[in-house]
């Protein structure tokens, strides 16, 4: 009784039965992370220039280096004698950094391209996974128990994101003044909306809103059901809101280097 079946599956790395192309997604995700980790410790530790420019009197962000908490009143930033190599995005980074890093579907991107265990269905691992075998959430995994702080923090990220929307739509000079829209504000409006659904995606947000309840019964837990049912739609596709919203941030600041640079023109579409 309840024996277990032994699946066709050819011992050695990397060996299946399989006739696909399995490997493609592994090495593009290995190779889009990999390309994120390069370019965000280039622009933190060699290249942090250009992190924002100005089109008529409006303010354009890079979204690695937003929010620019060096320039905030707040807890005494803007006048802080900081040492030369700290920027924004050092100070700032580890709530992206802790929030993807921890996310449940990084965690089978890595899992799948960097420990390829497994390094996809039906397809062998190393031996050393099978001689160390899964070990659960322990010793450094022990910190993906953080998501939903990181998620609070994400949350308030997002806002600032949209704040800074705000800034790239407030235009005063001689020639433009009043509310309006560049193509900055397009680009970073995009970005900001990858970043809100790849947010409002979220499993352990899915799990706050609804997850606990058994039933949806009373006034509150009914609205927390239909909040329940909105998030797990958008949670079928949060992969694709991963790697879009992680795109974005990268296309973004480049068009912020590119502007800065002078090497691409920004423009005001309308003013009103
Ligand atoms: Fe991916 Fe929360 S599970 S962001």
């Amino acid at each position: 009784m309840g024996e277990g079946i032994k699946l066709p599956v050819l011992n050695g790395l990397g060996r299946t039965n399989r006739i696909d192309n399995w490997w493609s997604q592994p090495v593009a995700m290995g190779t889009g992370l990999t390309a994120a980790l390069i370019y965000t410790f280039w622009r933190l530790f060699f290249y942090d220039a250009d992190i924002s420019y100005k089109l008529h009197g409006s303010t354009v962000m890079s979204p690695i280096f937003s929010p620019n908490v060096l320039e905030w009143d707040l807890f005494g930033l803007s006048a802080w004698n900081h040492p030369e190599w700290v920027n924004a995005a050092i100070l700032v980074l580890w709530i992206p950094f802790g929030f993807r890093g921890t996310c449940y579907y990084m965690r089978r991107v890595y899992y799948r391209t960097f420990f390829a265990s497994p390094t996809a269905c039906w397809v062998d691992e190393p031996e050393i996974n099978k001689a160390i075998g899964y070990q659960g959430e322990r010793r450094m995994f022990l910190f993906n128990n953080l998501h939903r702080y990181f998620l609070y923090a994400a949350m308030v990220i997002i806002l600032i994101k949209w704040w800074d929307v705000t800034h790239t739509m407030h235009f005063h000079s001689a020639a433009h003044e009043g509310y309006g829209l560049s193509i900055g504000t397009f680009v970073m409006g995009f970005e900001a909306f990858l970043l809100t659904m790849y947010v409002t995606s979220c499993h352990a947000l899915r799990h706050l809103a609804g997850g606990m309840l058994d039933r949806w019964t009373s006034r509150i837990s009914r609205v927390r059901g239909v909040l329940f049912g909105k998030i797990s739609i958008a949670n079928r596709s949060h992969g694709f809101w991963f790697w879009t919203s992680l795109t974005f941030v990268f296309l973004g600041d480049i068009w912020v280097l590119l502007v800065a640079e002078g090497r691409v023109n920004d423009m005001v579409l309308l003013v009103i």
